[in-house]
């Protein structure tokens, strides 16, 4: 078991488009292993690569809660390849600790990626399961939760964490 350091706002690393994964070799699974390690201890239910440093298009997220078994879902490449509806709820980030706000997405969305063998899987998911991958899918690309704020709401809250992180 390895932790990594989660890098915090304002870390510029947090703002760069991620590369898409070539070959799943050992460095790759090691990093898969090194996410969950880190996203469990958090305790967070996602955590992108990015998150620790590594530019590198590759989630993993477990949104299941302590009564159920474990459901590790470990993306390499995801794709938002569909999705539908709204939904409204309050968002955190590792990256940003003690902040939240009500952010809106897409309900129901599907999925395309490869897993750690390099299968491709597709995963159909809503509500709980289905914001925490578009959360982290856009820590991909760069993206923040508060970047999908109304503008005014969006600059009260950077002046807040700005203070907070400085
Ligand atoms: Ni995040």
């Amino acid at each position: 078991m390895s932790l990594r350091e989660i890098l915090k706002y304002p870390d510029k690393r947090l703002r760069k488009k991620c590369e898409p994964v070539g070959k799943i070799d050992n460095k790759i699974l090691k990093l898969l292993d090194d996410l969950a390690d880190t996203m469990y201890k958090a305790p967070g239910v996602g955590l992108a690569a990015p998150q620790v440093g590594e530019n590198l298009r590759i989630i993993v997220v477990d949104v299941s809660t302590k009564e159920e078994d474990n459901n590790l879902l470990e993306l390499i490449n995801p794709v938002i390849s569909k999705s539908g509806g709204k939904q409204d709820s309050e968002e955190g980030c590792l990256s940003i600790p003690g902040f939240y706000s009500n952010i809106t997405r897409k309900n129901s969305i599907v999925v395309e990626a490869l897993d750690r063998k390099g299968n491709e899987i597709n995963i159909e998911a809503d509500d709980l399961l289905s914001r925490v991958l578009q959360h982290e899918i856009d820590h991909l690309d760069g993206i923040l939760f508060f970047d999908k704020m109304a503008k005014l709401k969006k600059e009260l809250f950077i002046k807040k964490i700005d203070k907070a992180f400085r």
